[in-house]
């Protein structure tokens, strides 16, 4: 077991690496399968969930060499159906993406129920409603979720109830190679929706419309292997952008997307914050006091719901009382009792979170409840004098590539501690 420890109330300065973009990482990997070829993969972040995904196909039968840090050689030639294991499957959400990719290859998939993060229900109804519309019976039973569809999968129509990521992935990872064309509406349009077709396009796919709420899908028989570099990570360059203007910093954010960080940007700056967009870097420079604003999280280009935790950490650095709406999920708001330990008011009414400002955070020992719930803990920490110890912090390793070493390169006073068991932790301290 690891812990963080942060010395809190140090501006952060300097100039930060982001990495390859975690939910494009684990469904280009994963739609792998499909390719039944040579990949090279580049600029892959060294998370954990990255790590599973690998796993995951390595036990499937897939040959895997890492070639860099950051690059992966994966030969899904010799892969079997149905043979995803149960224990991996079940500790990563985008686990579910093996389900369409061998829907696609073979005409019949099996997998465990998918895990991930804790934010209430997580249905997973779009997915089978787009599996069955390309033809696939599916069924739900013990755990473990079968999709069958005798002579292959074939294009569809599908409309999606509401805009989800993973059911618009899974639906062109499945159609791909199906026999005809898919159509996909009300298609969710993330970057990394973006990024999985651009990567299935370059392996032979004729997918158009990505990006945008109807996505094309015209069946190829075959696919073959390219090599492929994975866009930067939107969410982890927001997190930076947070820990800048909150810990009163400057800091140049290297390999982003400008684009893709708009939401966050323009609020940023409503809250008086400076932000520099050039090419494929931002300088964001901290601001004298923050304003108060109001945030609701919305499917792309609105903003993330996963930067709404650590954008609470500076609502509770503000002026006045802002509030913050979840529009994505329907519990995301299980860390509030964290950041209260460090003297936070906020007041949860649903899914609206009001946010009372205060002069600052103080330290306190706090756990990471989820991914970016850990990386709000993390946030929080920085900004408040003294020390703040986190527990759990296994969530933050599956999504944020080396977020300590970062953090420290930057002027952060931040470490990770073992903590075997109460003996050697009281030695550590
Ligand atoms: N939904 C349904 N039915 C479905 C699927 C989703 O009702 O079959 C609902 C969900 O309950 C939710 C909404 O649709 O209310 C959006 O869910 P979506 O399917 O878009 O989420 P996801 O694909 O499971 C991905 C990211 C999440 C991110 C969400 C929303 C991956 C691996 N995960 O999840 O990322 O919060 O999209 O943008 O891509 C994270 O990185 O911390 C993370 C949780």
């Amino acid at each position: 077991m690891e812990k963080i420890v942060i010395n809190g109330g140090k501006p952060l300065m300097g100039a930060v690496e982001i990495s390859g973009m975690k939910n494009a990482a684990v469904a280009v990997i994963l739609s792998s399968i499909l390719i039944e070829d040579r990949c090279v993969l580049e600029n892959l972040p060294n998370i954990s969930d990255v790590t599973i995904s690998l796993d995951i196909l390595r036990a499937m039968g897939a040959n895997i060499r890492r070639l860099s840090p950051t690059t992966v050689e994966i030969d899904t030639t010799a892969i079997m159906g149905g043979s995803a294991p149960y224990d991996l499957v079940r500790k990563m959400r985008a686990s579910y993406y093996v389900i369409g990719a061998e829907l696609g290859r073979f005409g019949r998939a099996s997998a465990g129920f998918p895990g991930g993060c804790d934010f209430g229900v997580r249905p997973i109804d779009q997915h089978i409603k787009g599996f069955e519309a390309l033809g696939a019976v599916v069924t739900v039973d013990n755990g473990c979720i079968e999709a069958v569809s005798p002579g292959g999968v074939r294009g569809g129509q599908i409309y999606f109830d509401n805009s989800s990521v993973g059911a618009t992935i899974n639906v062109i990872i499945a159609a791909a190679r199906a026999k005809g064309t898919t159509v996909i509406e009300n298609a969710a349009r993330e970057p990394h929706v973006v990024d999985l077709a651009n990567f299935l396009n370059a392996c032979g796919a004729k997918i158009t419309g990505a990006g945008t709420d109807v996505i094309k899908i015209k069946g190829v028989e075959k696919l073959h292997g390219c090599t492929y570099a994975i866009i930067p990570d939107m969410i982890e360059a927001a997190t930076f952008m947070i820990a800048a203007a909150a810990t009163h910093g400057t800091l140049r954010i290297n390999n982003v997307i400008p684009k893709h960080l708009e939401s966050i940007s323009a609020k940023m700056e409503e809250m008086g914050i400076t932000i520099e967009e050039l090419d494929d870097a931002m300088i964001v420079s901290a601001a004298e006091t923050l304003n108060r604003v109001n945030i609701r999280t919305l499917p792309y280009p609105g903003f993330p719901t996963d930067v709404q935790p650590q954008i609470c950490v500076l609502l509770c650095l503000a002026n006045g009382v802002s509030t913050l709406y979840e529009g994505v999920w329907d519990n995301r708001f299980r860390y509030v009792e964290e950041l209260k330990r460090m003297g936070a008011k906020i007041k949860v009414d649903g899914k609206t979170a009001i946010v009372e400002g205060v002069e600052a955070l103080s330290a306190a020992p706090v756990r990471a409840v989820d991914l970016r719930a850990g990386a709000a803990m993390v946030i929080a920490g920085l900004t408040a004098n003294g020390r703040t110890e986190i527990e759990e912090i296994q969530h933050i390793e599956r999504g944020y590539d080396d977020i300590v070493g970062k953090l420290r390169s930057v002027g952060a006073d931040i470490r990770k501690i073992n903590i075997p068991d109460p003996y050697f932790y009281e030695k550590a301290n």
